[in-house]
């Protein structure tokens, strides 16, 4: 038997008239990296916002862990054990890469007194910090200011911060976009690392084929809200309908 740790149930978000997300059902097994593909407007963003809680689903539910937790506030959840990558950099740019690692944990831990206290025995937080900062590649620059990082350095950057939250579930919004080929191959690396280290759940967003086909374990594809396939990489790869909607038939995937 598998264990389910996020489900979605039919779940649907409304714009007004614009159905972005429209009645979307699966499972997310514990320890699995699943992929979210899906052209452009095709809802991915939108569902990652219902699921952190950002904003409430029209209909159909969100269980996390066996709790029904849709409609809860993204402070709420995130204390659950949810976090979350953004698709643009979120770094406070004039402060150090410390720094804002070190303000990701505060806010987490105002909200997780769970987490204050164990980490507070722990010593002030900057153990967890260096771990993360070795985690991520970040250990030589982590007195650099944010800003004067790499882009892929602040999307790393972006990672740390969502761990410090000590997350079960991460919700990755296209971690690869915008690095070069080589940071691309680090990112993959961190995701199985995130899944196979520290025992993390990963939800992954991502527009870069190679790297969707060679971390995920099963892919869901979306288009225009509605789930159009659920797969392993070969059996998505190899599906008329997906290539017809995204992949397109001369897609490299080497
Ligand atoms: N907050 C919002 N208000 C109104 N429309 C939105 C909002 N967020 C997303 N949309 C619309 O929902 C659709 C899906 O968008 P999105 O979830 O960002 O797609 P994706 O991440 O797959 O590119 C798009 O048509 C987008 O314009
Ligand atoms: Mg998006």
């Amino acid at each position: 038997m598998t264990d389910v740790l996020l489900k979605l149930h039919d779940v649907t978000r409304r714009f007004g008239g614009l159905t972005a997300v429209a009645g979307v059902s699966t499972d997310i097994n514990k320890s699995e990296i699943f992929g979210i593909i899906g052209p452009n407007g095709a809802g991915k963003t939108t569902l990652f916002n219902v699921i952190a809680g950002y904003f409430p689903p029209s209909s159909g539910k969100v269980v996390f862990d066996g709790t029904d937790i849709s409609g809860q506030s993204s402070d709420r959840i995130a204390r659950r054990g949810i976090g979350r990558t953004f698709q643009a950099v979120t770094v406070f740019q004039d402060h150090t890469a410390r720094e804002n690692l070190r303000r990701a944990a505060m806010v987490s831990r105002r909200y997780n007194p769970l987490v204050y206290f164990s980490s507070r025995n722990a010593g002030d937080g900057s153990e967890v910090i260096q771990k993360m900062a070795q985690f991520t590649g970040l250990e030589p620059v982590l007195d650099n200011r944010a800003g004067s990082l790499s882009y892929g350095q602040q999307k790393m950057l972006g990672i740390g911060m969502a761990l410090m939250g000590r997350p079960r579930l991460l919700l990755m919004d296209e971690p690869a976009a915008g690095l070069h080929t080589s940071e691309k191959k680090e990112a993959a690396q961190l995701i199985r690392r995130l899944r196979d280290e520290l025992g993390i759940t990963i939800v992954l967003v991502e527009h870069d084929m190679p790297l969707v086909m060679s971390v995920c374990d099963r892919i869901l594809v979306l288009n225009r809200g509605t789930p159009l396939a659920l797969g392993n990489p070969a059996q998505i790869k190899a599906d008329q309908t997906v290539i017809d909607a995204y992949l397109g038939e001369e897609y490299d995937f080497a």
